[in-house]
Protein backbone atom coordinates (compact mmCIF):
# COMPACT_ATOMS: atom_id res chain seq x y z
CA UNK A 1 0.00 0.00 0.00
CA UNK A 2 1.24 3.45 -1.00
CA UNK A 3 2.67 5.52 2.04
CA UNK A 4 2.65 9.61 2.49
CA UNK A 5 4.39 11.76 4.48
CA UNK A 6 3.80 15.81 5.10
CA UNK A 7 6.63 18.08 4.84
CA UNK A 8 5.79 21.53 7.01
CA UNK A 9 9.23 23.86 8.51
CA UNK A 10 9.25 26.65 11.23
CA UNK A 11 8.18 29.33 8.43
CA UNK A 12 8.02 29.98 4.96
CA UNK A 13 11.44 29.97 3.15
CA UNK A 14 13.08 27.53 5.22
CA UNK A 15 14.10 24.79 2.83
CA UNK A 16 10.90 22.59 2.73
CA UNK A 17 11.25 22.38 -1.28
CA UNK A 18 15.27 21.79 -0.64
CA UNK A 19 14.76 19.24 1.45
CA UNK A 20 11.80 17.55 -0.13
CA UNK A 21 14.04 17.06 -2.99
CA UNK A 22 16.65 15.71 -1.84
CA UNK A 23 14.27 13.53 -0.09
CA UNK A 24 12.69 12.49 -3.10
CA UNK A 25 16.01 12.33 -4.93
CA UNK A 26 17.26 10.00 -1.79
CA UNK A 27 14.43 6.95 -2.59
CA UNK A 28 14.07 7.45 -6.61
CA UNK A 29 18.00 6.96 -6.66
CA UNK A 30 17.21 3.25 -4.49
CA UNK A 31 14.45 2.40 -6.56
CA UNK A 32 12.04 3.43 -5.15
CA UNK A 33 8.47 5.05 -6.64
CA UNK A 34 8.54 7.86 -5.16
CA UNK A 35 6.56 11.19 -5.92
CA UNK A 36 6.01 14.80 -4.93
CA UNK A 37 2.63 16.37 -3.72
CA UNK A 38 1.77 20.25 -3.38
CA UNK A 39 -1.85 21.46 -2.06
CA UNK A 40 -1.60 25.13 -3.55
CA UNK A 41 1.70 27.03 -4.47
CA UNK A 42 1.40 30.52 -4.12
CA UNK A 43 3.95 33.61 -6.33
CA UNK A 44 3.60 31.02 -9.80
CA UNK A 45 6.29 32.16 -12.18
CA UNK A 46 5.11 33.20 -15.66
CA UNK A 47 6.77 31.83 -18.48
CA UNK A 48 7.23 32.99 -21.56
CA UNK A 49 4.38 31.10 -23.17
CA UNK A 50 2.06 32.89 -20.70
CA UNK A 51 1.86 29.81 -18.74
CA UNK A 52 2.37 30.04 -14.68
CA UNK A 53 4.94 27.33 -13.44
CA UNK A 54 4.85 26.18 -9.80
CA UNK A 55 8.68 26.69 -9.22
CA UNK A 56 8.56 24.01 -5.94
CA UNK A 57 7.53 21.41 -7.99
CA UNK A 58 9.78 21.79 -10.98
CA UNK A 59 12.81 21.98 -8.45
CA UNK A 60 11.65 19.01 -6.81
CA UNK A 61 10.63 17.12 -9.85
CA UNK A 62 13.81 18.15 -12.38
CA UNK A 63 16.09 17.32 -8.92
CA UNK A 64 14.38 13.97 -7.90
CA UNK A 65 13.80 13.18 -11.99
CA UNK A 66 10.13 12.61 -11.26
CA UNK A 67 8.59 11.70 -14.54
CA UNK A 68 5.54 14.14 -14.20
CA UNK A 69 5.02 17.80 -15.57
CA UNK A 70 5.31 20.17 -12.70
CA UNK A 71 1.67 21.86 -13.06
CA UNK A 72 0.59 17.89 -12.43
CA UNK A 73 2.08 17.56 -8.91
CA UNK A 74 0.30 20.85 -7.58
CA UNK A 75 -3.69 21.23 -7.18
CA UNK A 76 -4.05 25.09 -6.98
CA UNK A 77 -1.44 27.46 -8.38
CA UNK A 78 -2.09 31.03 -7.49
CA UNK A 79 0.41 33.56 -9.22
CA UNK A 80 0.00 35.94 -6.18
CA UNK A 81 3.09 35.73 -3.69
CA UNK A 82 1.21 35.63 -0.90
CA UNK A 83 -0.75 32.93 1.90
CA UNK A 84 -3.03 30.67 -0.40
CA UNK A 85 -6.47 32.16 1.35
CA UNK A 86 -5.40 36.05 0.06
CA UNK A 87 -4.26 34.35 -3.08
CA UNK A 88 -7.65 32.82 -3.74
CA UNK A 89 -9.76 36.01 -2.34
CA UNK A 90 -7.69 38.08 -4.92
CA UNK A 91 -8.04 35.68 -8.56
CA UNK A 92 -10.44 33.22 -7.57
CA UNK A 93 -10.29 29.59 -7.45
CA UNK A 94 -10.40 28.85 -3.58
CA UNK A 95 -8.84 25.49 -2.39
CA UNK A 96 -11.88 22.79 -2.20
CA UNK A 97 -10.82 20.07 0.81
CA UNK A 98 -12.78 17.46 -1.84
CA UNK A 99 -10.28 17.99 -4.61
CA UNK A 100 -7.33 18.22 -2.42
CA UNK A 101 -8.15 14.77 -1.28
CA UNK A 102 -9.21 13.12 -4.77
CA UNK A 103 -5.60 14.68 -5.98
CA UNK A 104 -3.60 13.16 -2.79
CA UNK A 105 -5.22 9.77 -3.49
CA UNK A 106 -4.26 9.87 -7.28
CA UNK A 107 -1.01 10.63 -6.37
CA UNK A 108 -0.63 7.39 -3.81
CA UNK A 109 -2.35 5.14 -6.80
CA UNK A 110 0.80 6.62 -8.86
CA UNK A 111 3.97 6.83 -6.31
CA UNK A 112 4.51 4.02 -3.70
CA UNK A 113 5.55 6.75 -1.71
CA UNK A 114 4.45 10.12 -1.65
CA UNK A 115 6.17 13.29 0.04
CA UNK A 116 3.59 16.21 0.04
CA UNK A 117 4.93 19.79 1.00
CA UNK A 118 2.52 22.54 2.78
CA UNK A 119 2.41 25.93 2.29
CA UNK A 120 4.16 28.82 4.42
CA UNK A 121 4.92 27.25 7.81
CA UNK A 122 2.46 25.12 10.08
CA UNK A 123 -0.39 27.98 10.99
CA UNK A 124 -1.08 28.76 7.62
CA UNK A 125 -4.94 29.33 6.49
CA UNK A 126 -5.28 28.03 2.90
CA UNK A 127 -8.74 29.33 2.46
CA UNK A 128 -10.54 31.76 3.78
CA UNK A 129 -14.29 33.10 3.18
CA UNK A 130 -17.53 31.40 4.02
CA UNK A 131 -15.63 27.97 4.40
CA UNK A 132 -12.31 27.86 6.62
CA UNK A 133 -9.30 25.80 6.31
CA UNK A 134 -6.19 25.71 7.72
CA UNK A 135 -3.45 23.72 6.07
CA UNK A 136 -3.44 21.86 9.34
CA UNK A 137 -6.75 20.76 8.43
CA UNK A 138 -5.40 19.23 5.33
CA UNK A 139 -2.97 17.29 6.67
CA UNK A 140 -5.27 15.50 9.61
CA UNK A 141 -7.94 14.95 6.62
CA UNK A 142 -5.26 13.00 4.91
CA UNK A 143 -4.24 11.23 8.16
CA UNK A 144 -0.49 11.80 7.64
CA UNK A 145 2.29 12.53 9.73
CA UNK A 146 4.82 15.02 9.44
CA UNK A 147 8.48 16.06 9.12
CA UNK A 148 9.50 19.50 10.40
CA UNK A 149 12.27 21.49 8.31
CA UNK A 150 13.63 23.91 10.48
CA UNK A 151 17.15 26.40 10.76
CA UNK A 152 19.51 25.77 13.01
CA UNK A 153 20.38 29.01 13.26
CA UNK A 154 19.73 31.18 16.10
CA UNK A 155 16.35 31.43 17.29
CA UNK A 156 15.56 27.91 15.97
CA UNK A 157 15.14 25.97 19.50
CA UNK A 158 12.35 28.24 19.84
CA UNK A 159 10.80 28.30 16.35
CA UNK A 160 11.33 24.44 16.13
CA UNK A 161 10.11 23.32 19.75
CA UNK A 162 7.24 25.65 18.78
CA UNK A 163 6.15 24.06 15.68
CA UNK A 164 6.51 20.59 16.73
CA UNK A 165 3.97 21.37 20.02
CA UNK A 166 1.82 23.15 17.90
CA UNK A 167 1.13 19.73 15.90
CA UNK A 168 1.71 17.69 18.53
CA UNK A 169 -1.09 19.83 20.24
CA UNK A 170 -3.50 19.69 16.96
CA UNK A 171 -3.04 15.63 17.05
CA UNK A 172 -0.48 15.76 14.43
CA UNK A 173 2.00 12.79 14.71
CA UNK A 174 5.78 14.59 14.45
CA UNK A 175 8.16 11.63 13.02
CA UNK A 176 11.02 13.57 12.85
CA UNK A 177 12.77 17.17 12.53
CA UNK A 178 15.55 17.88 9.30
CA UNK A 179 17.92 21.12 9.92
CA UNK A 180 18.52 23.22 6.93
CA UNK A 181 21.59 24.91 6.00
CA UNK A 182 23.58 23.12 9.11
CA UNK A 183 26.80 23.33 10.20
CA UNK A 184 28.24 21.24 12.34
CA UNK A 185 31.18 22.96 12.78
CA UNK A 186 28.98 25.88 14.77
CA UNK A 187 29.17 25.05 18.50
CA UNK A 188 25.88 26.86 18.81
CA UNK A 189 24.04 25.36 15.72
CA UNK A 190 25.55 22.03 17.08
CA UNK A 191 24.19 22.52 20.99
CA UNK A 192 20.67 23.95 19.04
CA UNK A 193 20.89 20.47 17.81
CA UNK A 194 21.10 19.04 20.51
CA UNK A 195 18.42 21.02 22.49
CA UNK A 196 15.91 20.73 20.04
CA UNK A 197 16.01 16.99 20.37
CA UNK A 198 16.17 17.37 24.13
CA UNK A 199 12.96 19.81 24.63
CA UNK A 200 10.75 18.44 21.74
CA UNK A 201 11.54 14.68 22.22
CA UNK A 202 11.52 14.21 18.56
CA UNK A 203 15.15 13.15 16.72
CA UNK A 204 16.50 14.97 14.01
CA UNK A 205 16.97 12.85 11.37
CA UNK A 206 18.84 14.31 9.37
CA UNK A 207 20.95 17.74 8.75
CA UNK A 208 21.21 19.78 5.38
CA UNK A 209 24.33 21.48 4.95
CA UNK A 210 23.98 24.19 2.76
CA UNK A 211 24.09 23.23 -0.95
CA UNK A 212 24.02 19.61 -0.21
CA UNK A 213 23.33 17.29 -3.12
CA UNK A 214 22.42 14.34 -0.63
CA UNK A 215 20.46 13.58 1.85
CA UNK A 216 22.40 12.15 4.78
CA UNK A 217 19.76 9.14 5.86
CA UNK A 218 18.99 5.47 5.60
CA UNK A 219 16.36 4.90 2.59
CA UNK A 220 15.22 2.04 4.54
CA UNK A 221 14.71 4.06 7.61
CA UNK A 222 13.43 6.80 5.78
CA UNK A 223 11.12 4.82 4.20
CA UNK A 224 10.18 3.74 7.58
CA UNK A 225 9.49 7.31 8.41
CA UNK A 226 5.78 7.30 5.65
CA UNK A 227 2.83 6.26 6.80
N1 LIG B 1 20.55 23.62 2.09
C1 LIG B 1 20.44 24.59 1.17
N2 LIG B 1 21.50 24.96 0.43
C2 LIG B 1 21.40 25.96 -0.49
N3 LIG B 1 20.29 26.65 -0.75
C3 LIG B 1 19.19 26.34 -0.04
C4 LIG B 1 19.21 25.30 0.96
N4 LIG B 1 17.98 25.23 1.50
C5 LIG B 1 17.23 26.16 0.89
N5 LIG B 1 17.95 26.83 -0.04
C6 LIG B 1 17.46 27.94 -0.91
O1 LIG B 1 16.72 28.83 -0.09
C7 LIG B 1 15.55 29.28 -0.75
C8 LIG B 1 14.31 28.88 0.06
O2 LIG B 1 14.23 27.45 0.12
P1 LIG B 1 12.92 26.66 -0.27
O3 LIG B 1 12.33 27.19 -1.54
O4 LIG B 1 13.26 25.22 -0.24
O5 LIG B 1 11.98 27.07 0.95
P2 LIG B 1 10.46 26.64 1.22
O6 LIG B 1 10.33 26.39 2.68
O7 LIG B 1 10.08 25.54 0.31
O8 LIG B 1 9.67 27.98 0.84
P3 LIG B 1 8.07 28.13 0.50
O9 LIG B 1 7.43 28.40 1.81
O10 LIG B 1 8.05 29.31 -0.42
O11 LIG B 1 7.59 26.87 -0.15
C9 LIG B 1 15.60 28.66 -2.14
O12 LIG B 1 16.20 29.58 -3.02
C10 LIG B 1 16.49 27.44 -1.96
O13 LIG B 1 17.15 27.05 -3.14
MG1 LIG C 1 8.56 25.47 -1.11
Amino acid sequence: MSKGIFITATGTDVGKTYVTALLVKKLRDAGVNAGYYKAALSGAEEQPDGSWLPGDAAFVAQTAGIPAKPEELVSYIYKTAVSPHLAALREGNPVEMSKIVRDYQASLATYDYVTMEGSGGIICPIRWDEQHILLEDIIKELGLGTLVISSAALGSINACVLTVYYLQQHGIPVRGIILNNYDADDFMQADNKRMIEAISGVPVVAAVKPNAQELDIDVQFLQSLFK
